[in-house]
């Protein structure tokens, strides 16, 4: 069955959990469309964990895309979200407008994420009045990473907390129809996915979220450079590739490989004449 907006609303009033993960290429969303993950993020996560960036604000449009597009070709029934990169919707209402078009378009996104809370509300009503479905993103949200002064967990103080329930009303009630919710405290994180009728999904934000999402080198145990709290690897990939890649070198090496099956015939009367 298609996952669409009306599909994860009816998971969160049936409560029924929501399965989200980070993917970035074809091969990676074939898997995922396989074992029936409701929703991909297209996250701008693909800075730091394809393109090797130390933050995500280098990102462009055209990395988005790329990888949108590469994704959407994998994949039938799961819903694609498409990060909007750092200053693709910050810069004015008409910019945010055009470029989630372009996500759809070019990229066959089927909604756009973007980062912040009330000062980005024109830009998610424009959005949305283009008929295009829009995921809000409050907490930890990494394009404000020079502002935060580092990856700090927020809504701590009751006025950080204050303004982060606000936050999630303004989204709600400009039109988005989910939000993530990354580095919040878990009960900061249970009321607003208590008091909001849109889904709530949490990174590092606790299990009372309507749904998770989790970078999907990180729950592999692929991206080593830096494990956060919140991240359970579900298995060990990384050191799987690693094996196969020294094996490979061996089999090379030795010459084991490649092996009569893995090679092409030819006439012996035909190599003869060459001599
Ligand atoms: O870019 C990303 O992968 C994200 C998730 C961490 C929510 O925004």
């Amino acid at each position: 069955m298609k996952n669409t907006v009306s599909t994860i609303q009816k998971q969160k009033q049936e409560g029924k959990k929501i399965s989200m993960l980070t993917c970035y290429d074809y091969s990676t969303a074939k898997l995922m469309e396989e074992v029936g993950v409701n929703i991909i993020l297209v996250g701008d996560s693909l800075g730091n964990t394809m393109l090797g960036y130390e933050d995500t604000l280098q990102v462009t449009m055209e990395d988005m895309i790329h990888h949108c597009a590469a994704v959407s070709r994998g994949i039938k029934n799961i819903l694609l979200v498409c990060d909007m990169p750092f200053m693709s919707y910050q810069t004015s209402v008409y910019d945010a407008v055009v470029n989630a078009g372009r996500l759809v378009k070019e990229g066959h996104a089927n909604m756009v994420k973007l980062e912040g809370g009330k000062e980005v509300c024109p830009q998610i009503e424009a959005i949305v009045k283009a008929s295009i479905p829009v995921c809000a993103h409050l907490g930890l949200t990494p394009q404000s990473i020079n502002s935060f002064g580092g990856y700090k967990v927020q809504g701590k103080t009751e006025a950080a907390a204050k303004k982060l329930l606000e936050d999630a009303f303004a989204v709600q009630e400009a039109g988005a129809s989910m939000v993530v919710l990354e580095g919040v405290p878990a009960k900061l994180a249970k009321l607003v996915t208590e008091k909001l009728h849109i889904p709530t999904i949490g990174i590092g934000a606790g299990a009372d979220c309507d749904g998770q999402v989790l970078v999907y080198q990180d729950m592999l145990g692929m991206f080593t450079d830096y494990v956060p709290k919140f991240v359970r690897q579900f298995a060990s990939v990384g050191e799987v590739m690693k094996g196969a890649f020294r094996e490979y070198m061996q089999a090379v090496n030795d010459g084991t490989f490649p092996a009569p099956e893995h090679t092409y015939g030819i006439d012996d009367e035909v190599i003869e004449k060459l001599y």
